[in-house]
């Protein structure tokens, strides 16, 4: 049983909210409750232990391939088939009321997966959302490694708005288990190095209501 969750959106919403607006990307180390942090690594390191996550893939459900010379990485998608998995979805639910509200994004629905970097494992530099489909607004990366260093590789390399991969990046960030990274999606390109151990993680993205004929689909 995972105790209660303390309330989202104290003083950290704020600095999320506020760095979101300004430079597109928020990084908040120790964000995760640290209960919450220890029943998803527990899961995601069972799951892996068990073989259940699968080699990610690239691109859209109609061009979806596997190809490792882009990522390297296993994944499953957290469905709430755990206590973990519930509280996370509640952690998470939390925050999107909390940035529609300091925002006004129209964050609708979530998704999420675990997902594992293999010894060796990266992801090359790119966007999260697919250009000509506005899908996923928001993206989080909650990390649930476990005394990580700098030494240990892994590293999310961010760039601004716009850079190209020979611009300087924003920002360098080691993966710490609870830290959690905010980065809109259609806009913020990212990589993650190779790693040289296991890298454990959840990455999530906020959609907003798909449209149809430019109307949102009623809630009730
Ligand atoms: C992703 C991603 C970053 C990370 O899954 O799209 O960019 O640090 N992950 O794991
Ligand atoms: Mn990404």
């Amino acid at each position: 049983m995972i105790a209660p969750l303390p309330p989202t959106g104290d003083n950290r919403l704020g600095c999320v909210a506020e760095d979101l607006a300004s430079k597109g990307w928020s990084w908040q180390p120790g964000l995760l409750p640290e209960a919450l942090l220890t029943a998803l690594r527990n899961e995601i390191q069972a799951l892996d232990a068990d073989a259940v996550l699968a080699p990610a893939g690239i691109g859209r459900d109609d061009a979806f391939q596997v190809d490792r010379s882009i990522r390297k990485t296993r994944i499953t998608w957290l469905s709430g088939a755990s206590p973990a998995q519930i509280a996370f979805a509640d952690w998470a639910e939390g925050w999107r009321e909390s940035l529609n509200r300091a925002l006004l994004l129209g964050l609708f629905e979530f998704e999420a997966c675990y997902a594992v970097y293999p010894e060796g494992g990266f992801y090359d530099r790119h966007l999260d959302s697919f250009e000509g489909a506005r899908n996923r607004i928001v993206s989080i990366v909650v990390y649930l490694n476990e005394d990580w260093g700098p030494e240990d590789g892994g590293a999310l390399v961010v760039w601004p708005e716009g850079a190209a991969a020979s611009d300087a990046p924003a920002a360098c960030i080691v993966p710490e288990g609870g830290g959690v990274v905010f980065m809109l999606s259609e806009t913020i390109p990212h990589e993650v190095q190779p790693t040289t151990r296991l890298r454990f993680g959840i990455a999530g993205w906020w959609r907003v209501n798909p449209a149809i004929d430019g109307r949102a689909i009623p809630i009730d």
